[in-house]
């Protein structure tokens, strides 16, 4: 029961570390190439290509070497398909929650690195979810849903922002990242 919950969390991690990997490959060749809809930006300076690609390859790639260590324990996917599918999933879901969010934050006419308490800490985590839900839809469920697994989505959904932001801190002290949140 308890191993199931951790399975359940772990196998999450491609999504909880996208995010701060695409600070690190991100900033180069921007999104909206700076078109502007209605008078303000469509994305803004901080969506690139750069962290789009780099996060969710390097996020994969993280997931694939937690999968092989712990999955014979832990059967957090099904290996090797669906199970690789998935991974790449919740990494691509989480940023494009994440474009999704600077979207909604640029109609609002918040700029760039602006702070908007929730969006911030949780575009990613919806765009996750819906993604996987959508796609994989009977392991997200049988995953965060079904008997006792729904402590996991509550607890990732509770840890998520306090990680977000230590990451963030983590990120603004090495230079990485405009802002601490
Ligand atoms: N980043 C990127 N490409 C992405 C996501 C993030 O290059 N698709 C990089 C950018 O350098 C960005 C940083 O990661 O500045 C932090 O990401 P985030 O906090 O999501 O962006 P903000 O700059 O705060 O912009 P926004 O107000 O749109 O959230
Ligand atoms: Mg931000």
């Amino acid at each position: 029961m308890i191993v199931g919950i951790i399975a359940s969390i772990v196998a999450y991690i491609p999504a909880m570390i996208a995010n701060s990997l695409a600070v690190v490959f991100g900033g180069r060749y921007i999104i909206d190439g700076g078109r502007c809809l209605a008078g303000k930006r469509i994305l803004g300076d901080g969506k690139t290509w750069s962290g789009l690609i780099g996060g969710t390859v390097s996020a994969f790639f993280v997931g694939m070497i937690l999968a092989f260590i712990l999955n014979p324990y832990l059967e957090m996917y099904g290996f090797p398909t669906p199970g690789i599918y998935i991974i790449l999933t919740l990494a691509f879901g989480a940023l494009l929650g994440d474009i999704c969010g600077s979207l909604f934050k640029r109609r609002l006419g918040k700029e760039r690195g602006a702070n908007m308490f929730f969006l911030d800490q949780y575009d990613f985590v919806i765009g996750s979810f819906i993604l996987t839900f959508t796609l994989f839809h009977e392991w997200a469920k049988d995953s965060y849903l079904t008997g006792d697994r729904w402590i996991a989505l509550i607890l990732i959904i509770m840890l998520t922002p306090l990680l977000h932001r230590g990451v963030n801190i983590i990120g603004y002290n090495l230079g990485l990242k405009k802002e601490p949140w």
